[in-house]
């Protein structure tokens, strides 16, 4: 049987690493679904309808450069609030997700929508101010000149979007294991996601 892995969290809570880590532990495919948002975000920025950019969307829109961009970033979580955006992503994570090595996605919503039906669900999260220093030292690394406080503020601006929008809103599973980053090293975080995920793991085998 093939096991899904749902991974949700705000941003720069760790879900992207951890998600990496468990994928190429268990032998499993990865997703980021954030990926498919920003997509859909850059091409809006450049001047696209959002909701025929995210029906247009193609492995090159994916591919795009500036999709980690703070500017992208906010762009995606202003796109992923309109339902047909996000009804436009559904077939493709649902399909990715059935790929028959096994699957981690993470997200906002896969414990929830797309894949309520996932053998694991794990809630990633970590508080604003240590995800924003994450942020800010990942950003500062590649020559950017935001602030501390700039970046603070973004995070909290999206965390805020994301959690309150009408359609798929950020929250945990009633079903998901709460992993939180704030006073782990990666390898701890890992380490926590993979004691979650094994017993389920061998339980499919
Ligand atoms: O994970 P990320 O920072 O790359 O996500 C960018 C934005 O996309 C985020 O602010 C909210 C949105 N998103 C979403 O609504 N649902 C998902 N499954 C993934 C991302």
């Amino acid at each position: 049987m093939n096991v899904v892995v749902a991974i949700d969290g705000p941003a720069a809570a760790g879900k992207g690493t951890i998600s990496k880590a468990v994928a190429a532990h268990f032998g499993m495919a990865y997703l980021d679904t954030g990926s498919l948002y920003r997509a859909v975000a850059a091409r809006v920025l450049d001047g696209a309808d959002a909701v025929a950019a995210a029906r247009g969307l193609t492995a090159e829109h994916l591919a795009a450069p500036n999709l980690r961009s703070a500017d992208v970033a906010q762009m995606a979580s202003q796109v992923a609030a309109l339902p047909q955006v996000r009804a436009a992503l559904v077939e493709f994570q649902r399909d990715f997700a059935a790929r028959p090595e096994g699957a981690v996605l993470d997200g906002r919503d896969i414990g929830t929508v797309i894949c309520p039906d996932a053998q694991v669900k794990l809630f990633v999260t970590a508080r604003p101010e240590i995800r924003a220093r994450r942020r800010y030292d990942e950003q500062a690394a590649q020559g950017a000149s935001d602030s501390f406080d700039m970046v603070l503020a973004d995070v909290r601006a999206r965390d805020e979007r994301d959690m309150n929008r009408a359609d798929a809103p950020l929250k945990p599973a009633g079903d998901a294991v709460l992993i939180d980053t704030s006073d782990l090293d990666i390898d701890a975080a890992v380490a926590a996601a993979i004691r979650a995920i094994a017993p389920q793991v061998s339980g499919a085998s």
